[in-house]
This record gives C-alpha cells, structure tokens and sequence, in this order.
C-alpha cells in the first residue's frame, strides 16, 4: 500500500532513528539534507548506511538525499543505495529533468549493487525552487520510479526574499497556495498520490488535525510528520472511515443497480460519472490493518 505517513528523522540522530522506527509511521524519510549541519553530513551517511542494513521489520525507509545542485547527492546515493532504501526523497529539483537524472543515477547505483533494476522509487519536493513552479505539470514523463509529489512551504518563500510563509493570520500566502494547488494537479496528471507538506506545530494536534483534514478534501491521501506523536493522527485522517467507506459502496451498488445508465439518485442527491470515480479512488484506498 501507498504510504499514509512520511516521518522525517535527522539521519545523524540514531536515537530519534530508533523512536522514528517504533513511531507506527508507514514510511521513515532518514535525512540527510536540511536536518544535518554540513560537517556533520558524513555521520549521517553512516548512520543511514547502518539503519537501512538493520532489521527491516517496521516502517518503509526512504531517504533525503541533498539537492542534486548541491555537489553532495552523489556521495548520499553511494553511501545508501547499496543498502536498499525504499526511495530517494529528492530536495529541490527545478523540474522533471533533475527526477529523470536522479533515475539515471539510481540506474547505476542499482546495477552496482546487483540490485533489481528500477526498484528505487523517487518522491521529488516538487515546489521548492522558484523555477520549480512553473514545471509542477512536467512530471507526467518522469517515469516508473516516481511515487508521489510533494511540497513545501518554507524553501521557495526564502529563495524568493519573502519574510514569511505565512499571512499574520496564520494562513498560507498566496504562492504557498499556489504551489500546493499546482502540486495536487500535477501529481493527478502524473498519475501518482499528491503527499501533504509538514505541519511544523507539533504540540498543536488539533491544528495538525484540520491541516491534515483540509488536505485529505482536496486530494491528498498521504501527509510529511515533523514528530512521532504526529504519526497517528495522519495515519487516521488518511485512512477512510467506515461511514467513508460505507458511502462509497452506497454509491457503487446505486451504480450496479442500473447498468448502462450515467446518472442515478441516491438518498435525493443526483450522482453522476466523478461520484463514481470518487467512490472508487475511497475504496482503492482501504486497508487491511
Ligand atoms: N523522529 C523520531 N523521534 C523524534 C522525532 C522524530 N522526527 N522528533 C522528536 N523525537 C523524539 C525526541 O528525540 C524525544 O525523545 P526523548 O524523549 O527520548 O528525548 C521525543 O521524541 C520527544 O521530543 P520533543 O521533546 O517533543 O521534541 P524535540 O524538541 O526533542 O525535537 C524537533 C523537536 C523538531 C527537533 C524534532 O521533532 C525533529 O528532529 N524533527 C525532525 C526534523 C527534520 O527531520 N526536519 C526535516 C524535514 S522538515
Ligand atoms: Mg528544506
């Protein structure tokens, strides 16, 4: 199943790791970008190169490796690839052509390794460079590897010289909106989850609560967790309720009901062809667990 929850861990910090693990996370991000102070970047290799060679029980690992502009993404996928994570979380790349490089990279990391060709997946932060927002509908050609697009509300605003992220009060500025949307398209149009930026308040459930909530209305179906006890809540959220579920099979059965027809009512309410997809994309979702 797709992840519900990325849980960003600083991969110089092998006691977070190991709280990280336990989190009930589906998917650990083990960081070696903006998380590790440069000196320290090194150690962070090791430790991620170490964890992922650990026990596999537990959560997905993914890592953070730093943007491919920065001259230090090489050294990141040498140290880890041979170590099988799940993904590469890709930083800051400008458009489609820095993911189709980072899979060009992984090509030869994978061979080197002997591992299965193709079998490192690749979660670009979609949104953080200015040249970033005019390409979130380039992602359609980046290929099998992808697994998402995500954003973030912090990198763009600084690399454009605004003081704040956010309006004084509290909401997102305009281009932070902007890019969100353009995120949620572009990952629709590429055919893969949409995946909801951190919320950094970590104390604050209640308002992780309605952030999450907010995304789920709009189309994401995965949320970015700063913190273990922001874990369980996203993993609810982005898991269908029974009433959700009971919903959609209300609507798939009005449909199977009468074949051949577009349209139906159901409860007073005219359902047509997007009720159905809706349904459906709400059952696709379901768990096991
Ligand atoms: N993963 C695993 N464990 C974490 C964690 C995380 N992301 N964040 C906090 N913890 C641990 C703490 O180490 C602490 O453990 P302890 O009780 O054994 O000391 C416990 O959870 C409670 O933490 P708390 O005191 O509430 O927070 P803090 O002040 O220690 O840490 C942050 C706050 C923001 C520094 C920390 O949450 C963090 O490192 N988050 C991830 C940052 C990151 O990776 N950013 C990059 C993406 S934006
Ligand atoms: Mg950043």
């Amino acid at each position: 199943m797709t992840p519900r929850s990325f849980l960003f861990v600083p991969a110089d910090a092998p006691a977070k790791i190991a709280k990280a693990q336990a989190s009930g996370a589906d998917a650990v991000i083990l960081d070696i970008e903006d998380s590790v102070a440069l000196s320290a970047k090194p150690q962070a290799r090791e430790v991620a190169a170490q964890t992922l060679a650990g026990p596999r029980a537990g959560p997905e690992l993914w890592v953070r490796v730093n943007p491919l502009a920065s001259g230090l993404a090489l050294a990141d996928l040498a140290a880890v690839i041979p170590h099988a994570p799940a993904g590469i979380v890709l930083p800051k790349p400008d458009s489609v052509a820095d993911v189709v490089t980072l899979a060009h990279y992984l090509d030869a990391f994978e061979a080197a390794a002997g591992l299965a060709p193709g079998r490192t997946r690749i979660l670009p932060i979609a949104t953080e460079t200015p040249a970033s927002v005019f390409s979130l509908g380039s992602y359609v050609s980046a290929g099998p590897r992808l697994a998402g697009l995500t954003w973030g509300a912090e990198d763009l605003p600084a690399a454009i010289g605004a003081t704040q992220s956010r309006n004084p009060d509290g909401s997102l500025n305009d281009l932070c909106r902007m890019v969100r949307s353009l995120c949620l398209a572009g990952a629709a149009a590429a055919g893969v989850p949409a995946i909801e930026t951190v919320y950094p308040d970590f104390r604050d459930e209640a308002g992780l609560r309605a952030w999450a909530e907010a995304g789920r209305r709009e189309g994401f179906t995965a949320m970015l967790a700063i913190h273990p006890a922001q874990v369980a809540v996203i993993n609810a959220v982005m898991t269908p309720s029974a009433a959700d579920i009971a919903a959609a099979r209300a609507v798939i059965a009005a449909f199977a009901a009468t074949p051949g027809v577009g349209v139906v009512a159901l409860d007073g309410k005219m359902l047509d062809r997007p009720h159905l997809t809706q349904a459906q994309k709400t059952l696709a979702r379901m768990r096991e667990d």
